[in-house]
């Protein structure tokens, strides 16, 4: 069996505007995560995903509380098509916060996608760990139903803050776009904001622009640790709380949690789920 990791590889080496299979097709790790978690309904284009960001998994006392997560996102119904860990998934890089979260994760019936976050790296950027875990490959496409995602890496290093989305990130944009649908929705899922916030990378509006004219229903992204919600030219631009049990909110809520996203009728809307 192919595992994630050398799926992106191999697509990796074969291209790089990389397209995965759709949402059930490409589970974090062992492929455990079959196609049997879709949501997806026969005939039908409505399914539900999971967004968590922001995990912070700094040690052992950290699994209890992702053991709730997994169970809150385990009971959810509809069953969510897949989960996306949206960067900072470990506070400092390491194999064991990283390699923890994997193995937490993995668990779940329907695929675990990740995008890298700023935490995901020693402090000297050695991002060496999550792509072994994780993958080599930082960006990536993948569908469900109807709908196009792109996991889009807008990270710079460890870098918090006047970040800039690399050259590496905007130049595979511009390779994907060709095979991307101007119709068919489109969705971002990134760890730094896109929409109006103090810690959007200050090239955002390079990724708006190189999508104008493309289906942009949304850009869904963290590190802000906060809920904020934009419209911008129709795109629906968003950053969410924390899920970490430990780290604090900058919307001044207590609540930790992930956004549950819920595609119906061709509309994307979500909304926040607290774990308790
Ligand atoms: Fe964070």
């Amino acid at each position: 069996m192919v595992t994630r990791r050398e799926f992106l590889r191999l697509g990796a080496a074969a291209s790089g505007a990389l397209a995965l299979e759709p949402c059930a097709a490409a589970g974090l790790g062992d492929g455990k995560n079959g196609r049997d978690g879709s949501a997806l309904l026969k005939g039908e284009d409505d399914f539900h995903f999971v967004v968590v960001n922001d995990l912070h998994y700094r040690d052992a006392q950290c699994a209890p509380w992702f053991e709730r997560v997994t169970a809150s996102i385990r009971n959810l119904r509809p069953r969510p098509a897949f989960v996306m860990l949206a960067g900072d998934l470990s506070e400092s890089g390491l194999s064991e916060q990283l390699g923890a979260v994997h193995e937490i994760f993995r668990v779940l019936p329907m695929p675990v996608h990740s995008v890298v976050g700023n935490h995901d790296c020693t402090e000297q950027g050695d991002f060496s760990v999550y792509r072994s875990i994780y993958g080599p490959v930082f960006n990536y496409q993948f569908h469900c139903g109807d709908w196009q995602f792109l996991a889009f890496d807008s990270t710079q290093g460890p870098e918090v803050f006047w970040t800039k989305i690399s050259n590496d990130s905007l130049a595979w944009l511009d390779q994907v776009k060709p095979s991307l649908s101007r119709e068919r929705p489109l969705v971002l899922l990134t760890h730094f904001p896109l929409g109006r916030n103090w810690l959007r990378p200050r090239n955002a509006r390079l990724v708006m622009e190189r999508l104008r004219g493309y289906n942009v229903q949304a850009t869904l992204g963290g590190h802000w640790h906060g809920i904020t919600e934009f419209a911008e030219r129709g795109i629906h631009l968003s950053t969410n709380r924390c899920c970490s049990w430990w780290r604090t909110n900058h919307d001044g809520s207590p609540l930790k949690g992930y956004a549950l996203c819920r595609v119906r009728g061709g509309k994307l809307t979500h909304e926040f789920q607290a774990v308790v």
